[in-house]
């Protein structure tokens, strides 16, 4: 027999808490795992300004041919005028080359396909902790990775000094992985010194950006947010940066996202789209086209772009006037200074919560949160905050 040996795997550290959820039959139950934004109603609604670019896609559209293989060139423009601002000349003058991949996960893979197949690195650096699907998008693309530590679990804060120092030992030409905002699980970003130090510090060392961006719009706000990035390219021409509409756009199952790759200049920009295209055409032949029109639509209609812009502020401040409720409402159960949660960004809260911790939230009062104790605050709301917080006093007081 062919497939007896296989093994069994485990469940998806995030996607599976999904299922695991589904399956629990309480009606107290709470999913605070996977990072998706939930309304006051504990809806993950379509954005209205989605549903009106649709409405109108729906009459417009009259085929459904191929897309080319990088997506429409003007997607990619829109793409980079978020990452670096509509005044960069990165932004038009081909020296950022951009491709549309499905969802941030999308263009991980391309880029780590890239990285790769033309021999740019063999190695990346991954923060501790960081995005569980990071570990198996590098490997299953033959690069293997290192790790850095980020996390200062005493002060709640990021591990500066010890991320840098680990970072000395990285090879001239290594790969440096990092997120652009909101990180993923900490809620913990660089400030725009540190952001300055690290990209003096990968231009010294020679070492390769590659930013995940999965959630612009999440933290400060659309340009806040770039920071990091726009800082990183001043010190490196050369850099990768993976994009992601699902959060921001609320698109999360039509798989939107962008790789986006700076060079030193056009000719070189122009080589690197021509090596992008043959890992898409390899991999997924083009990409799907709903989200990508969706949003082409959106950012280019004055209208629907002032509702994106409107609506986007009203999710980041409701997450962030839940993160505030979090602390004043543990403070109130005596639960202790948990301070930090209103200064960590976008989605994710990392509570502090260990693993015995976490299965207990879930066994004895059906919450779910992430193994590394990520809390998604942005499925907190006015209904389930007493029962999270209920819930986290007990299993942090025993
Ligand atoms: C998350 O971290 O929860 C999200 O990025 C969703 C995912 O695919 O894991």
């Amino acid at each position: 027999m062919f497939f007896e040996r296989i093994e069994q795997a485990p469940a998806d550290p995030i996607l599976g808490l999904t299922d695991a959820f589904k399956a629990d039959p309480r009606s107290s139950k709470i999913n605070l795992g996977v990072g998706v934004y939930q309304n006051e109603d504990g809806i993950t609604p379509v954005m209205k300004c989605v549903k009106e670019a649709e409405q109108i896609l729906l009459e417009e559209e009259k085929s459904k041919t191929y897309l080319p293989i990088t997506g429409f060139p003007e997607y990619g423009q829109f793409a980079r005028e978020l990452i670096f601002g509509k005044d960069n000349p990165l932004a038009t003058d081909g020296r950022a080359v951009s491709c549309h991949c499905p969802g941030g996960t999308g263009a991980l893979r391309i880029g780590a396909d890239f990285i790769h197949q033309q021999h740019v690195s063999n190695t990346v650096w991954i923060s501790d902790p960081t995005w569980a699907n990071h570990y198996q998008i590098m490997t299953s693309a033959g690069i293997k990775f290192e790790r850095y530590p980020y996390y200062d679990r005493v002060n709640h804060s990021l591990a500066f000094e010890r991320m840098l120092e680990t970072l000395l030992q990285a090879k001239e030409g290594d790969v440096v992985l990092l997120h652009a905002c909101c990180h993923n699980p900490t809620g913990v970003d660089p400030t725009v010194e540190q952001w300055e130090t690290l990209g003096a510090f990968l231009k010294e060392h020679k070492l390769l950006p590659f930013v995940d961006f999965a959630y612009q719009g999440l933290g400060k706000g659309l340009n806040e947010d770039a920071q990091g990035v726009r800082i990183l390219n001043k010190y490196c021409p050369e850099m990768l940066i993976a994009s992601s509409f699902s959060k921001n756009f609320g698109l999360y199952s039509e798989r939107v996202g962008v790789l986006t790759v700076t060079s030193e200049d056009v000719e070189t920009a122009k080589r690197v789209l021509s090596q992008i295209k043959i890992a898409v055409r390899t991999a997924i032949s083009n990409p799907p086209a709903h989200g990508e029109k969706v949003v082409l639509k959106v950012l280019s209609d004055t209208r629907l772009r002032s509702m994106w812009e409107q609506e986007l502020s009203e999710i980041r401040e409701r997450i962030h006037k839940m993160r505030q409720e979090l602390v004043d409402k543990l403070s109130a159960a005596g639960a202790g200074d948990y301070k930090f949660f209103v200064e960590q960004n976008g989605m994710f809260s990392f509570s502090g919560l260990n693993k015995e911790q976490v299965e207990k939230l879930k066994a004895d009062f059906g919450v779910y949160i992430v193994g590394s104790g990520r809390i998604c605050v942005a499925g907190l709301n006015e209904r389930n905050i007493d029962r999270l917080v209920e819930a986290f006093v007990a299993v942090t007081r025993e």
